[in-house]
């Protein structure tokens, strides 16, 4: 099968910034830029230029020394926002102007007041103008989920003959479903013409916990781009996480035959960096990076994963970052947990000194949520049955 290769487009400083409290200051953007190129991140949204002088330095000076990974701002279609956007990302040597307007009926008729031929003829214009600028440019149809599809498709052609080489179709409020989305994809590829010219590309937010779904659909229906951010930052509930978009590929290969050019062991490192900066912590369940996300509590489970970690890890923590898998001792865990707690821990005891600890550790684990080495510790300790070797 054809492995096709997925472009992937972080957008954790940019959309990622726009989470409620998230707000980083240059120096912890420039940290962020540095892993995101270290990684192999494609294109790294570094802000939005107009939005403010800090907004435009940041760019500009992310632009002076990500040298491999392109740089990329966004613009309104407006000639302030695409020239500010062009001067911002000069600096870099490889560089791109994303510049987006609303095509669904809601968004023209209530936030931009436009009737949809002069939102139409605005799509040219900016297009024009940035391709003016920059070679590189993408467009985007902001809540083009919700838009009208011959809406769409003129507009995007219209892109595409303006010159755009991107072409985004956000789920702005994260409203699609995968099918819906993956239909949307297929449809612009049958119906748009000249669309081989240029790379179609997904956005999608989390309103409804979907945006990984709906983008690895689309990714099956033709999409090439995915615009994600480190631990799913972004606005409301956030974008589709990069860290499970980049795995899911890796994992399910074999139903989703693309790559990436994430090297993925550096996953952990850029949740726990973004996490540290913005002050958001990942939730301990949260796929990929979260605390448990390779931590085993049941007896069942443990027991499988010291006989075959495969039993219950349908990935290594290695691939991506992490040093080893836990086995946490709670109420939960059996004897084969336990007793390769002892051993970890230097502990030789004989069956019966094994079955006493065990019952005296499960009281305890009633008691405790969880059991650290500490208290293994104390517990043989009091009972003088341990020989720490
Ligand atoms: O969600 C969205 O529609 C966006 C666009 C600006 C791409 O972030
Ligand atoms: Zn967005």
């Amino acid at each position: 099968m054809d492995q096709d290769r997925i472009v992937i487009f972080d957008t954790t400083l940019r959309d990622g910034e726009q989470s409620p409290g998230a707000s980083m200051n240059l120096e912890e953007k420039l940290g962020v830029a540095s892993l995101l190129e270290e990684m192999g991140v494609d294109v790294i949204e570094a802000g939005f230029p107009i939005a403010s002088n800090g907004d435009f330095e940041a760019v500009s000076k992310i632009a002076g020394i990500v040298t491999r990974s392109t740089i990329c701002g966004l613009a309104r279609a407006t000639r302030n926002d695409i020239e500010r956007c062009a001067e911002a990302i000069r600096p870099a040597p490889l560089k791109r102007i994303h510049t987006f307007i609303s095509t669904s009926p809601l968004h023209m008729k209530y936030k931009l007041q436009m009737a949809p031929e002069r939102v139409l003829e605005a799509v040219t214009e900016s297009v024009t103008l940035a391709r003016n600028l920059v070679d590189d440019v993408e467009w985007s149809a902001e809540d083009g989920s919700r838009t009208e599809h011959d809406f769409l498709c003129r507009c995007v052609e219209a892109a595409i003959a303006a010159g755009a080489r991107t072409i985004n179709i956000p789920d702005t409020v994260g409203y699609t479903v995968p099918d819906e989305y993956a239909a949307l994809i297929a449809m612009l590829i049958e119906r748009v013409p000249n669309i081989d010219k240029a790379i179609l590309s997904v956005h999608c937010h989390n309103d409804l916990g979907l945006a990984v779904a709906n983008s690895l659909a689309a990714v099956k229906a033709g999409a090439r781009q995915v615009e994600c951010t480190i631990n799913g930052l972004g606005e409301r509930a956030g974008n589709a996480a990069l860290e499970e978009i980049v795995m899911g590929l890796k994992t399910r290969a074999d139903r989703l035959p693309y790559t990436t050019g994430i090297k993925t062991e550096l996953i952990t490192r850029a949740s726990r960096l973004v996490s540290t900066i913005t002050g958001i912590f990942v939730q301990p369940n949260k796929a990929i990076v979260g605390k448990n996300a390779f931590a085993h509590e049941s007896g069942i489970h443990q027991d499988g994963m010291l006989k075959n970690a495969q039993t219950y890890e349908i990935m290594t923590p290695e691939s991506v970052g992490l040093n080893q898998s836990t086995l946490v001792l709670g109420k939960h865990s059996g004897r084969a947990a336990f007793k390769d707690k002892l051993k970890t821990l230097g502990y030789s005891l004989g069956d019966n000194a094994i079955e006493d600890a065990f019952r005296r550790f499960k009281d305890l684990a009633d008691r405790k949520k969880d059991v650290f080495d500490e208290d293994v510790q104390a517990l043989l300790g009091d009972a003088g049955v341990g020989t720490v070797q």
